[in-house]
């Protein structure tokens, strides 16, 4: 019987990485061929520990879902730490994998790597074709590095060492392990925060930011997960036929957007609140419509399966055990 691979998931207690750890083992791979590491005990910014702990562990495949990921106060506010430790967790990461004779890696990027202006929906080939949103330009900066790092490693050792390594690049996601902060968190957690406050308050209205009209698109993150290990397990013939050398990543999205009314109403409803939903037109609007063009993950067999209420009521619970105050 051949042993299963030996898989490092970089950010394992992260919400997506926590998600891809849940999906393998759903899977079928057994627990002790699973390999994970807190931020405390291997920092990916020191190129030394990586590369120590890629010779000792020897992986066969890695996920990279470890990141400094956060809204864009958090981004405006650390430029300098989102390009540099975005920069170097990759960098080291994706070399130490080489170095070890890793030859299968999937690395994690995001929608902000498209242009501010981008047609929408959003394809793969918008890539570096014009300016970034300026709020989150050195992370994007960042991730786009990322493609580019998998990129070059498979067109100079593709060949002679036999590496594959593969991008996926996600929309807003939602789900268990999400990030509360009341000042930092995403459009998702920050609603169901804010009606489970005014719930339990028993306030009579919710304000939402602006006018409710922009549109966004929302992957429940056990999908995203299902996803990430669908693209790492494709042959590579079949990713060979679907990408190019130089435009390799793929849009990972639930193929359908939501007014930000629309999401405030299904979270208020999956929450019980029975207050009134108001905008707020004085407050900025953003971008109109942000929705990824999933056409490439489609035609490799993959689609999003969990509905927004179906996933908003997991988040929920998973908020009630974890978060709520
Ligand atoms: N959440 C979304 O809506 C979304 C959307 C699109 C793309 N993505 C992408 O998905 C990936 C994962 O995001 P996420 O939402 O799961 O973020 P997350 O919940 O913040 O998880 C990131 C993980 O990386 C770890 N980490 C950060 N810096 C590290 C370091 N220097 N050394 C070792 N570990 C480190 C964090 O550990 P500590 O917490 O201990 O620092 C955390 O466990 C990112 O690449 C992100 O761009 C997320």
């Amino acid at each position: 019987m051949t042993q299963s691979p030996k898989i490092y998931v970089a950010g394992h207690r992260g919400m997506v990485g926590s998600a891809i750890v849940r999906q393998l083992q759903t899977q079928g791979q057994p627990a002790d061929r699973i390999v994970t590491r807190t931020h405390a005990d291997l920092d990916l910014t020191n190129q030394v520990a990586v590369d120590a702990f890629f010779a000792a562990e020897k992986p066969d495949q890695v996920y990279l879902a470890a990141a400094k990921v956060g809204g864009i106060h958090a981004n405006y506010t650390y430029p300098a730490e989102f390009i540099y430790q975005n920069l170097m967790m990759q960098a080291n990461v994706i070399d130490a994998a080489f170095r070890n004779g890793v030859q299968k890696l999937l690395f994690l990027g995001s929608s902000c790597i498209y242009p501010k202006l981008a047609d929408q929906p959003m394809r793969e080939d918008a890539l570096l074709t014009g300016a970034l949103e300026p709020t989150n330009e050195p992370y994007a900066i960042a991730k786009i590095a990322g493609i580019k790092l998998c990129e070059s490693y498979n067109r100079q050792y593709g060949q002679s060492h036999g590496v594959d390594y593969r991008s996926v690049m996600p929309t807003n996601l939602y789900g268990p392990g999400d990030n509360y902060h009341p000042e930092n968190s995403h459009v998702i957690p920050a609603l169901i925060r804010r009606f489970h406050e005014a719930k339990v308050n028993q306030a009579p209205s919710v304000t939402i930011w602006g006018t409710g009209t922009p549109k966004r698109e929302f992957l429940y993150v056990d999908d995203m997960a299902a996803a990430s290990v669908h693209v790492m397990n494709l042959p590579q013939a079949t990713y060979i036929q679907y990408t190019q050398p130089m435009l390799s990543h793929i849009n990972v999205g639930y193929g359908q957007d939501v007014t930000i009314l629309e999401v405030a109403q299904a979270v208020a409803s999956t929450l019980g609140y029975t207050g009134v939903i108001q905008t707020d037109s004085t407050k900025p609007d953003g971008t109109p419509r942000k929705l990824m063009d999933s056409t490439r993950l489609n035609a490799l067999g993959w689609k999003a399966k969990v509905r927004l209420d179906v996933g908003l009521k997991v988040a929920y619970e998973d908020f009630l055990a974890n978060y709520a105050v």
